[in-house]
């Protein structure tokens, strides 16, 4: 895959031992210098590129945070408690990472003269009064999380405005791939590895809710084309455009992985969208992004290549 160039640029990804930081890391190393901020609560040192240097903390340290952003001319901010659920059970420990951390972010950026490219979510639109939504939907998060991403959206638009400072912020759809791991990784690792265990899958509520699912490569193409654009202070979706059902999901995975297993109703998680899709016009007219991964192209690739994934 061709990705955007940026070249000898010195780099911070904070959250880079995760599922996506991991893949921009190596989309970045080799042509620059390419430093990683993570604690490795969700991320692991075993996903973060040999020839990038692992700091191994917290971003909510301010000295940790000066330390990783000294010197730096672009930072990518991926880190963040991505458990939706954490964040309803505890809004404000949580609030520290994802808002007050990604604030204190910001200010090391304006110190630094850095441009910023920020992990932004779906989540800021809740429950969308519109399908598909656009940039400029009515934002109303139904959780801490969201609220959190929306702020620190916010914030960054803000400081362009204020202070000149390069931002944009990405709201990431659904986004799947490689390395995506753990409790909280999203509904097709989950269906792959419950049909590589000859096991059920599991369809929470009828399976007609509905989600736009982005290949992990193509978010990092955005995050690099975002890091290069004149369009600074604003924000886009990243997504496909295209929604699926989780029953059309759950049976295109029972193809790709050629398995007989069956599929069960779970009841529906609290809470749950019933329909998530984005309006991409803004992020093609603007960046020059379009998801170029289909969504069976992205399973059967991850059925062949395993849930790590081949390091290009
Ligand atoms: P991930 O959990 O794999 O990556 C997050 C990384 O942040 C982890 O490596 C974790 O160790 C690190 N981290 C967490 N708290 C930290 C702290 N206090 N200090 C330093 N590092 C810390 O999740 P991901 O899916 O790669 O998500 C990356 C970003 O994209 C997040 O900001 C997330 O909110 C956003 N996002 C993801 C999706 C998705 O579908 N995966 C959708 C919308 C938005
Ligand atoms: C996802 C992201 C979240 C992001 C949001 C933005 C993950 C883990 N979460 O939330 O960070 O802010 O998109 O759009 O990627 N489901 C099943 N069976 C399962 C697992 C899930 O039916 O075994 C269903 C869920 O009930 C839900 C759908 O699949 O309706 C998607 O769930 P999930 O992958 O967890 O993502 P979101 O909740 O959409």
């Amino acid at each position: 895959m061709e990705f955007p160039p940026i070249r000898d640029r010195t780099i911070l990804v904070t959250g880079g031992a995760g599922f996506i930081g991991s893949h921009l890391v190596d989309a970045l190393v080799g042509a620059n210098d390419v430093r990683v901020l993570d604690d490795l609560s969700g991320g692991t040192p075993r996903h973060v590129h040999e020839d990038a240097t692992l700091l191994e903390g917290d971003v909510r340290n301010r000295d940790t945070l000066e330390d990783a952003t000294r010197g730096v001319d672009l930072i990518f901010h991926e880190a963040a408690v991505v458990d939706v659920t954490e964040t309803v059970e505890r809004p404000l420990e949580t609030n520290g990472v994802n808002l007050e951390a990604g604030l204190a972010l910001l200010e090391c950026a304006r110190r630094e003269d850095a441009r910023v490219v920020l992990a932004s979510s779906a989540a800021v639109y809740g429950h969308p009064v519109e399908l598909p939504v656009t940039e400029t939907t009515v934002t109303e998060p139904a959780s801490p999380y969201g609220v959190q991403k929306l702020a620190l959206d916010e914030y960054a638009r803000l400081y362009e405005r204020l202070y000149d400072l390069p931002a944009v912020t990405l709201r990431y759809f659904n986004v799947y791939g490689p390395r995506q791991r753990g409790p909280y990784s999203g509904v097709i690792s989950t269906f792959l590895e419950q049909a590589r265990a000859g096991e059920a899958l599991t369809v929470e509520g009828d399976g007609e809710q509905t989600r736009d699912f982005v290949h992990v490569e193509d978010v990092v193409r955005a995050n690099l084309l975002a890091a290069t654009t004149d369009h600074v202070g604003q924000a886009f979706n990243v997504a496909t455009g295209d929604r699926l059902s989780i029953l059309e999901l759950a049976e295109t995975v029972r193809e790709a992985t050629d398995v007989e297993v069956p599929i069960v109703h779970r009841p529906p998680r609290q809470g749950d969208v019933r329909h998530s899709g984005a309006d991409v016009s803004k992020a093609r007219r603007k960046l020059g992004f379009e998801a170029s991964v289909g969504l069976e192209t992205g399973i059967r690739r991850l059925v062949e290549e395993g849930p790590g994934g081949r390091r290009s």
